[in-house]
């Protein structure tokens, strides 16, 4: 039988079909498969072949080895994420959506590197060399020692990186315009995608370094993720945020070299990407006092405690089945929070359309804020402010139980550097050990079960939807 000579890839998460279908078996995803030739392979050695390989030597596990020394951009936000710099030889993936600014941040990294003296070029396949000197003026750093190239053919960047001798760093922006010419697929498949960052890597370790490969993120599935090169690369780092807000966030999601939770604040600004230092003052900034539905979240992001309000607001449903809108949170964690108020403290929230949201476009992976959330709900229920010098953290139980968090005094310390004066925050279990210490002048109220949240808005409470708030009339009629 002839070999096939054509096979369907999934462009999003790079699963092989034999025929076109129109969802994928990997992922689920619908129309992400494209038609690509099969490679031409070079014949490789026949099965069983043991002869021809050169032998291996095994090592014991103990030995010299000095870390890796790095190659710091100056820019603290992103050496941090990065785990203290680009570490030479190694491959660095940044991706984000469209628009949201890794030209702009990697611009400005290389400028600073350039500058530090360490040979550092940049391959632009977007954009005409003519843009990226009017980007560089914007940001000024046009007199930055940098070496710019616009070049899309990967033949010709090889070539012309073979040549470098002492290159410390090098960006190709993005590994989606790329393409290699023995390949017949179209560049930005998955295919030319990984083929050209596969040569690139193996570059940059036996010259030894660093390489940035943009990697555009879409949802359409007409270029390939950087999904498919997640596994290629020693770091993944993911440039986020919503083009509505200023600022935006650089996460690592690999690092080989690294920790993974750390982030970077950046804000956009008129001239480039401007560091945010105290991005809990950023996140508060616009944060009214004295209004319902408010609560201020003390979570952890990485080593950093970040500051963020958490905004509910709750509408009677207008028939159905009530809506959960939510953004910045998980949904699934509203929902079981919604059904913990309703089933241990006797809330009715059941009936309401649920909006949630977390200020100024961050999102929030810890159960911690589940007490926060809670917080503005209950806030939002009774149309009670939270008193507005409180920050809440803890995370709760299917039981109604409020559970320990880590790094309690590292939040406590943000909080009160901000000039909060309270916390609400889990019970202290007695396990032994060190006692809290907390910072002078704030208060902490330990709770240990989310009625003891819910019996301060209770009380007084003017309940918005009067007949449905049963455990806020409760309260009410107890004053
Ligand atoms: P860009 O770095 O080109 O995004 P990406 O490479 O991720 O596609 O950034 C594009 C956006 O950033 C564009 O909408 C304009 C904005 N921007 C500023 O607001 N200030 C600046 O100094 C620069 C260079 C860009
Ligand atoms: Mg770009």
């Amino acid at each position: 039988m002839a070999k096939p000579t054509h096979r369907f890839v999934c462009q999003s998460c790079g699963t092989v079909h034999p025929k076109w279908q129109g969802k994928c078996e990997g992922c689920g995803e619908w129309n992400t498969l494209a038609e690509e030739a099969v490679e031409n392979r070079v014949p490789g050695p026949a099965k069983g072949a043991s002869v021809g390989g050169r032998k291996v030597e095994f090592v014991a596990l103990k030995g010299r080895s000095s870390p890796p020394a790095r190659t710091r951009t100056g820019i603290e936000e992103l050496d941090r994420v990065l785990g203290g710099g680009f570490v030479p030889g190694s491959v660095v993936l940044v991706g984000g959506d469209p628009g949201i600014g890794k030209s702009t941040l990697l611009l400005q990294a290389a400028a600073r590197v350039a500058e530090s003296g360490k040979r550092t070029l940049y391959v632009s396949g977007e954009e005409a060399i003519e843009q990226v000197r009017l980007r560089a003026l914007r940001l000024g750093v046009s007199g930055a020692p940098l070496g710019l190239a616009a070049a899309t053919s990967l033949r010709d960047i090889l070539a012309s990186l073979e040549e470098e001798r002492d290159a410390g760093l090098v960006i190709m922006d993005s590994i989606q315009t790329v393409w290699l010419d023995s390949l017949d697929s179209a560049p930005g498949t998955v295919s030319q995608v990984r083929a050209c960052a596969a040569e690139l890597g193996r570059l940059a370790k036996a010259k030894g370094f660093a390489l940035v490969l943009v990697g555009h993120v879409t949802k359409e599935g007409t270029l390939a993720g950087p999904r498919v090169l997640e596994h290629m690369v020693d770091a993944t780092l993911y440039f986020e945020g919503d083009r509505g807000h200023q600022f935006r966030i650089l996460r690592a999601t690999k690092n080989r070299f690294g920790a993974t939770d750390e982030i970077g604040v950046f804000e956009m600004t008129e001239a480039g990407l401007a560091e945010v230092r105290n991005p809990s003052a950023l996140f508060l900034a616009e944060r009214r006092g004295n209004v319902s539905g408010s609560a201020v979240f003390a979570g952890l992001e990485g080593t950093r405690p970040v500051l963020v309000e958490v905004q509910a607001l709750l509408s009677p449903s207008a028939g159905g089945s009530p809506r959960r809108q939510v953004v910045g949170w998980d949904t699934g964690r509203l929902a079981m929070l919604l059904a913990v108020l309703e089933s241990r403290c006797r809330m009715t929230l059941g009936m309401n359309d649920v909006y949630l949201n977390i200020a100024g476009g961050l999102r929030i992976n810890e159960p911690a804020a589940d007490l926060a959330v809670a917080a503005a709900l209950l806030s939002a229920a009774t149309d009670r402010p939270c008193p507005p010098d409180t920050v809440f953290f803890g995370e709760v139980g299917l039981s109604g139980e409020i559970r320990q968090v880590a790094q309690t005094e590292l939040r406590l310390r943000e909080a009160a550097k901000l000039g909060f004066s309270a916390a609400t925050l889990p019970r202290r279990v007695a396990r032994g050990g060190r006692a809290l210490s907390a910072p002078d002048g704030l208060r902490l109220s330990e709770i240990g079960h989310l009625a003891d949240l819910v019996a301060p808005f209770a009380a007084g409470a003017r309940p918005r939807a009067p007949g449905k708030a049963k455990a806020q009339a409760e309260g009410a009629e107890a004053e």
